[in-house]
């Protein structure tokens, strides 16, 4: 069993097999983050080149330790020391990164379709880490397996609610989930609520206490407030109020219920702090598993490339 393609720039185009071998590879590479040394020789002489052209912390830390711990050699390019505010193209960016010989470029990009452009002149591994609001493909990976671990993806009910327009994580999320038998359920206000978004394979509603009834995991996504040019919303406090997920409202899940957050949280707003810190939380296992679920996509993106190279 193998990857399909040297890329991974949507879940859109993985195959539920797919994503069950890289679920399958993150169990073995989480068990390295738990070793008094948590490195292994994988990638030892091959070269990432970390992207980011959109403020990141998390995910970009997470990348940076995966690549670490399977001793690849990684650089940085940041929004701030990217020649992209001088004008520089993407095109023009991508020709130069590209000859530094890379064998890996993650980009976080503020536009949809970076990486898909990328990945159509490199001749490099490309990994999206998060384009405009269109997918996260490791952040549903690593959701994926964090639930799992837990409990089975076939039949299982996830709700996730909040701010679903502006949110790629919701996009790969619903995609992945779907794909491996869950039943999804997105909700949010009519404001925040992309037209025709069950087209992906989920149900939508307005109504949160109903959406969160009988619920297995319920995610909350962060008010993507740096992404909203109008008035989206009339105040944070009603946002809070009408949609942010306490402990009162997680009631209605299922008794043994898991609740999840990308981050970064907007605590106080898309959901109370006791939720967040509670026994049910999952939220920083979400953060530990990051890791390993980019070392099995490097390692068997890396595979893939060799797989091309020998035939
Ligand atoms: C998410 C993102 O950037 O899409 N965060 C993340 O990857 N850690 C979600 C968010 O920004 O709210």
């Amino acid at each position: 069993m193998r990857l399909r393609s040297r890329h991974l720039v949507a879940i859109a185009s993985l195959e539920p097999d797919e994503v069950e071998l890289i679920l399958d590879t993150a169990e073995s590479f989480a068990e390295v983050g738990t070793r008094e040394i948590k490195k292994v020789p994988t990638l030892r002489g091959k070269t990432v080149v970390n992207f980011f052209v959109e403020p990141s912390t998390r995910t970009r830390s997470s990348f940076e330790l995966a690549e670490k711990r399977l001793s690849a050699d990684a650089v940085n390019f940041s929004a701030n020391s990217s020649s992209f505010v001088k004008g520089e193209t993407l095109l023009d960016t991508a020709r130069n990164l590209e000859a530094m010989v890379p064998d890996f470029i993650v980009i976080r990009h503020s536009e949809a379709g970076a990486p898909h452009f990328l990945a159509r002149h490199s001749s490099c591994s490309i990994i999206n880490a998060g384009d405009g609001a269109h997918e996260h493909p490791t952040q549903a990976l690593l959701d994926a397996f964090t639930i799992r671990r837990r409990r089975p993806l076939r039949g299982l009910r996830v709700t996730i609610v909040g701010d679903i327009l502006h949110s790629r994580v919701a996009r790969s999320n619903i995609l992945l989930l779907s794909k491996m038998g869950a039943q999804v359920t997105v909700c949010g206000p009519p404001s925040l609520m992309p037209p025709r978004i069950e087209a992906l394979g989920c149900s939508a509603t307005h109504d949160v206490d109903r959406s969160i009834e009988g619920a297995d995991v319920v995610m909350a996504l962060r008010l993507q407030l740096e992404r909203m040019t109008r008035g989206y919303l009339p105040s944070l406090r009603e946002y809070a109020k009408l949609y942010g997920l306490d402990s009162r409202r997680m009631q209605r899940a299922a008794p043994d219920a898991i609740v999840m957050h990308p981050g970064p949280m907007n605590r106080g707003v898309e959901i109370t702090g006791d939720v967040a810190d509670g026994e049910r939380s999952v939220i920083l296992e979400q953060v530990t598993n990051g890791v390993a679920v980019r070392m099995a996509v490097l390692y068997l993106l890396a595979g893939e490339v060799e797989r091309e190279a020998a035939a």
